[in-house]
């Protein structure tokens, strides 16, 4: 097969379980993503990727998670034009292509240095639109950040992270702009232990660590940020995009609240 050779392992290879999930939910007819960039990339790349056992219900939930993401994005941006948007642990995800943003913003793209150099080959560049080859947590990289409004997305990202350096960065975060958000998914002890027995996560060896059980914890360890919208990731009116079993357990997670925490969308303002 032609296209360009990843090798990644652990959470660098986790990239393409989400890449894989975003491209399949996006050739289904009335697709919640619509990304057709992913689905392009995938064709660009030599990559067994049945490997990692993603099926279209996995697709669906990386979707509607992705979809929300973007949306909170573009209302921000609606509401604060010329913003900066940083990308956290980007990977191949196609954001700044989904919401083409105006030319005035800002947008950084972050991830491992392996990681950039792949995205560069795969996708175009654009104008204010900057790829940051490092680790999120060394934070050198901050220095070439404006420090005006801002939009921090960390999607699929802090469960790879230790509390530790997750809540380190965040607060450096908070320090350096003026005001903004900060928008991720979070998954609780339970939820990193479902997470840890997907076949698409042992498949490449990754390990989690950072479990967020309440939103409120964050706001306790990083000094600034305020919860203004929590949703579980997955809501009834979702599962009519999946298969009768995720439907059933989607509606059964109404009723018992542990499950319900097991994996929410989380937005915060500072
Ligand atoms: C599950 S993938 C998610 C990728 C992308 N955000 C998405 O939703 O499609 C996890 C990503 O986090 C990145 N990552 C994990 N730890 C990181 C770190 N310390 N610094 C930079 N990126 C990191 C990995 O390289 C990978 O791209």
């Amino acid at each position: 097969m032609a296209g360009e050779k990843v090798h990644f392992t652990k959470e660098k290879e986790t990239l393409l379980i989400t890449l894989y999930g975003k491209a399949l939910e996006s050739r289904r007819p009335g697709s919640l993503l619509n990304d057709r960039y992913a689905n392009e990339a995938i064709g660009k790349i030599d990559y067994d990727f049945s490997r990692l056992k993603v099926d279209e219900n996995l697709g669906v939930g990386l979707a509607i998670r992705a979809r929300r993401l973007d949306d909170w994005v573009r209302d921000f941006l609606a509401h604060n034009p010329g913003a900066t948007v940083l990308h956290l642990g980007c990977g191949l995800d196609t954001r700044i292509f989904r919401i083409d943003p105006p030319a005035d913003v800002r947008w950084f793209d972050i991830d491992y240095p392996e990681v950039v150099a792949l995205r560069r080959k795969l996708y175009p560049a654009r104008e204010n639109y900057l790829l940051v080859p490092s680790s999120v947590t060394e934070q050198d990289w901050l220095a070439q950040i404006p420090a005006g409004p801002a939009m921090i997305v960390a999607e699929g990202l802090t469960p790879y992270l230790h509390a530790e350096d997750g809540e380190r960065l965040f607060s450096a975060l908070v320090k350096h702009f003026d005001r903004g958000e900060l928008i991720l998914d979070a998954y609780s002890n339970l939820g990193l232990k479902l997470v840890r027995l997907s076949p698409s996560l042992r498949a490449t060896g990754a390990e989690l660590h950072w479990a967020i059980n309440d939103p409120h914890d964050l706001e306790r360890s990083v000094p600034g940020l305020h919860l203004i919208e929590e949703t579980t990731a997955y809501e009834p009116k979702h599962a009519a995009h999946m298969s009768s079993a995720a439907k059933a357990i989607i509606f059964l997670w109404r009723f018992i609240p542990p499950l319900r925490r097991i994996g929410r969308l989380l937005r915060y303002r500072f």
